[in-house]
């Protein structure tokens, strides 16, 4: 994400929610709330409403929601980051921002190009130089960078000192205010200024054209943050860069391809054996602009990300985003635990090749996943499978190729083209669909999600109710899978002492689903007086549905050991089973 979390939420605080709203559709008080016809979709009686307690609003009709960032958005077709700038300016804060053509006629640029080569000559020569040097040479030689790829990428050593790069620089006669402005040093509230990058592993940032245009610099140890980087500058905007892609041009050129990682070392250990034409996106959202740099080199790419579930989200992204920048994508899938860093060392550069090789185009790729997902036998998940799959297919420009798309889906789903065509008609300009109104009543296939749903509004309600519900169920046991991300998220700031609001957990969570979820969950809890007894009355729910869920399981498991003719297996299941029965009877009586 481009804008930091606090820039974010200043923003929120500053901005009124009803106001935004009701600046674009007329809002109705309802108590604490307010209510409207959904802006969304065709409604007659309201079933949108805003809170301005919460700083959400949400549509029970449609499903949308969200915070004031995704209503300006969606309403106004935009970009995040437009809606961002958009209520910045709204709230009068002010943002990190650099158009093109200011930085490229900006005469600071040129200076501070040269004061990131300066500093990436003096971390180099840190590392290689110095005593203090030694240690993190050992660290990288530990994960295995050899010395040409130090050199080529130049990499370096911040030493852990307050002030080692402003001194040299000073001494060399660069200006503190360029320092600062270069994000290399930051200045203090009582005056005076110290290094931004202390202790750490540096990697310059190179551009297309081999200038250095920001730092990332990494912990030698198992320390968080495990990375820093540089502010956005004249000459960085974050999300316009892909590492290494300096280095890749030609290969990329040549093999009319380029592999997509996510982090420094996924790059240069991959890079170092062999693999030539890769790039790395620095963290997980790929970017319209970065979708476009690569445009320019080939109409090719192979998304590579980690082996688990943040990787899976990631990639289902990125695909999207190319398809929509008219690349050929696919997406190559890691086994799980591994990064490409990891995997090459220890698999080698034949079988990251050939790993390659089989990666699977995006519409094999996503539907595997939708299948795995949810069971394409029934009406409903198929009608789920396809509310996800026609928006991407509807991102495909090419006539031909969207019709092969669509045939496929049919053929997989064992439902009429014809059907499928009249569905993807209805996928709108901003690529959002909604399946007409019993197919979306058709789709709730996980009976617990509303109970899961309101344990979430009540633990943001009240944050004391998170160890209450951590009592009783661990994140594994919400079946539905957003949702459960949604608490992993919950838990996880809870875990670190953060303060938790419905808008401001919006902002640590990518994707339009998820935020739904927590507009959503925030809305179930308006109306709701005693909270102690809905949380022990859905804690109870969802015990059950997982229950009946094992139950279900369990018993096939036996017929199938009935059937082998295993008798211990059957036995062993069978324990389980009265184990299970009995500790759910056990709840219920509570
Ligand atoms: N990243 C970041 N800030 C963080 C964590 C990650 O900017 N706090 C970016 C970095 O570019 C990093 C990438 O996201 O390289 C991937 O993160 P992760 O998979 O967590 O790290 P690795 O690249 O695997 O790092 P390493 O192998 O050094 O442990
Ligand atoms: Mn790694």
């Amino acid at each position: 994400m481009a804008f930091s979390e606090q820039i974010l939420e200043e923003i929120q605080s500053k901005s009124d929610i009803a106001e935004v709203i009701g600046s674009y559709i007329p809002l109705k008080r309802a108590g604490r709330n307010f209510k409207a016809n959904c802006p969304f979709h065709k409604e007659k009686t309201p079933s949108f409403m805003v809170s301005p307690s919460k700083q959400i609003f949400h549509c029970f009709g449609c499903g949308a929601g969200g915070n004031i960032f995704h209503f300006v958005m969606k309403f106004e077709g935009i970009e995040f980051p437009d809606a961002v700038r958009a209520l910045a300016e709204k709230a009068g804060v002010e943002l990190p921002r650099f158009t093109r053509s200011e930085f490229e006629q900006s005469a600071y640029a040129v200076q501070i190009y040269k004061i990131n080569e300066f500093a990436a000559s003096y971390y180099h020569s840190t590392l290689l130089k110095t005593e203090a040097g030694k240690r993190a040479a050992e660290y990288l030689e530990k994960r295995g960078v050899s010395e040409e790829t130090i050199t080529q990428a130049k990499l370096g050593f911040a030493a852990d000192a307050w002030d080692g790069f402003i001194n040299f620089a000073k001494s060399k006669g660069f200006e503190t205010a360029l320092l600062e402005r270069s994000g290399l040093v930051i200045s203090r509230e009582e005056g005076g200024h110290y290094d931004r990058f202390r202790n750490k592993i540096i990697f310059p940032i190179f551009d297309i054209k081999n200038r250095v245009v920001a730092f990332g610099a990494r912990v030698l140890d198992d320390s968080l943050p495990k990375y820093i980087n540089s502010p956005e500058t004249e000459v960085y905007v974050k999300s316009r860069h892909l590492y290494g892609l300096n280095f890749s041009l030609q290969a990329v050129k040549e093999r009319d391809f380029c592999v997509i990682v996510e982090g420094y070392l996924d790059f240069l250990i991959p890079y170092q054996n062999g693999i030539k034409n890769i790039a790395a996106s620095l963290g997980t959202s790929l970017t319209e602009s970065q979708a476009r740099l690569i445009k320019r080199y080939t109409r090719n790419a192979v998304i590579l990300y980690d082996g688990d579930s943040a990787g899976e989200a990631a990639s289902l992204r990125g695909l999207d985003l190319f398809v929509q920048e008219g690349v050929n994508v696919k997406v190559a899938v890691l086994p799980k635990g591994y990064d490409p860093d990891s995997f090459v060392r220890s698999e080698g550069t034949a079988a990251f090749n050939s790993l390659i090789d089989s990666a699977a185009d995006l519409f094999e790729y996503k539907l595997g996943i939708l299948t795995s997902r949810y069971d394409a036998r029934n009406a409903a998940a198929k009608s789920r499978v396809c509310a996800e799959m026609l928006p991407t297919i509807a991102r495909v420009n090419n006539a031909v190729l969207k019709f092969e798309y669509i045939k496929r889906l049919a053929e997989r789903l064992q439902v009429r083209e014809e059907d499928l065509l009249t569905e993807l008609k209805k996928v709108k300009p901003d690529y959002t669909y909604e399946p007409s109104a019993d197919a979306v009543a058709a789709t709730d296939v996980c009976p617990g999600a509303k109970a899961e749903k309101i344990l979430i509004g009540l633990m943001l309600d009240d944050a004391e109710l998170i160890a209450e519900v951590q009592k009783h169920l661990k994140a594994e046991d919400f079946a539905d899978e957003k949702t459960r991300k949604v608490i992993c998220e919950i838990f996880k700031s809870y875990a670190a002492g953060k303060a938790l609001s419905a808008a401001g957990l919006i902002n640590c969570l990518e994707g339009d689903n998820l935020c739904s979820i927590v507009s959503e969950a925030a809305s179930l809890t308006e109306i709701i007086t005693d909270r102690q007894k809905n949380l022990i009355d859905c804690v109870k729910n969802i015990k059950e549905q997982n229950n009946k869920n094992k139950l279900t399981e369990l018993r096939n498991l036996i017929n199938v050991a009935q059937v082998m003719g295993d008798g211990k297996k059957v036995e062993q299941l069978l324990a389980e089973l009265s184990g299970l029965l009995r500790s759910s009877k056990e709840f219920a009586r509570r």
